[in-house]
């Protein structure tokens, strides 16, 4: 391993990067580490270009840059834009997570689909996934994980279908996965939804209950249910935040709550921040990675 030491750049289009990825790139190993704010995609080649050619390429493993913000599309632009910006053998690694969204998404998809092995011998296949919080981070990133795994996934509109329909043909055209976009404005729609999905991703924003104990009734055909919501009340009624596969209270479905979800979380993103660091070639880590990290955590790679 080179002996230079280890400095993040950390990018963020808002106003401030993320104090908790601040904290995770210090305790993974980083020595110095450096907020840029205000961060336009076309500001990343000239930032990237200056940063590679100010040490010898032996060095670049050593030097990582950290793509944040609350935009998924932007940060995978971002990395796009930093792999062209290299000039081999000036080279350093990249990773993508904003907002915490790539590596929480793992989490979850990895979570449940351990209960989903474990407890009813399946994988993602042809899974029915209706996804609350659609047009959020976490729930687009988790969306097309679940998909590119091959589940068969609803994106939940709760006020306008037409932004679901647009993330749907984005997914589509970036990642060639198939989601169903699905309008969920009434309380009708919404308990069809919740009748026919077999997993439940609720990603909606915290403090938001999108499924409650009539809905759980409901659910005839759940068999699992993740909650990523940490802040009462419960995204879904009646999930504890620690609950890891045990039996939910009020249908058949096993739950996994926020906190079980944030444990791999937080050890993906730590564990992504170990691998750049230990890498002996630049690393450009996005969703695929974390996903790839958090089976790992959970035992399920
Ligand atoms: N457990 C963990 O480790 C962890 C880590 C990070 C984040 N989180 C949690 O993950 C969740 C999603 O985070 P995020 O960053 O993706 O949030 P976000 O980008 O703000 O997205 C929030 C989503 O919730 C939807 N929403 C808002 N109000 C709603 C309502 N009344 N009914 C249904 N949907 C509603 C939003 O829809 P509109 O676009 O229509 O407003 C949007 O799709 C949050 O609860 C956050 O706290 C957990």
């Amino acid at each position: 391993m080179s002996e230079a030491t280890p400095i993040l750049h950390m990018l963020d289009p808002r106003k401030h990067v993320s104090p908790f990825d601040v904290n995770m790139a210090a305790d993974a190993g980083y020595k110095v580490i450096v907020p840029y704010t205000n961060v336009e995609v076309a500001d990343v080649t000239p930032l990237i270009q200056d940063a590679i050619f100010s040490r010898p390429p032996n060095y670049g493993v050593r030097t990582g840059f950290f793509m944040g913000g609350k935009d998924a599309l932007m940060a995978l632009d971002m990395i796009d834009a930093a792999k062209k910006a290299m000039v081999p053998p000036f080279e350093c690694s990249v990773f993508a997570d904003p907002a915490g969204s790539f590596t929480t998404a793992a989490a979850m998809v990895a979570c449940v689909e351990r209960q989903l092995k474990q407890k009813f011998n399946r994988d993602w296949k042809g899974v029915k996934v209706a996804v609350f919080g659609a047009t959020g981070v976490v729930g687009f990133a988790s969306s097309i994980i679940a998909a590119l795994e091959g589940a068969n996934v609803q994106l939940v509109a709760h006020r306008g279908v037409d932004r679901v329909i647009k993330n749907a043909a984005i997914s589509k055209e970036r990642f060639g996965v198939d989601l169903e976009a699905v309008n969920g404005e009434t309380a009708d729609q919404k308990r069809d939804i919740i009748a026919n999905a077999e997993v439940i991703f609720a990603a909606a924003a915290a403090g938001v209950q999108v499924v409650s104990a009539e809905h759980k009734a409901l659910a005839k055909n759940l068999i699992a249910i993740a909650d990523v919501n940490a802040v009462p009340p419960a995204g879904v009624e009646g999930l504890d935040l620690f609950m890891d596969g045990a039996p939910l209270p009020g249908c058949n479905a096993v739950g996994v709550g926020a906190l079980a979800i944030g444990d791999i979380k937080y050890k993906t993103e730590s564990g992504l921040f170990k691998q750049m660091l230990s890498s002996d070639k630049p690393l450009a880590l996005d969703f695929r990675h974390a996903y790839a990290m958090a089976k790992q955590l959970t035992g399920i790679a």
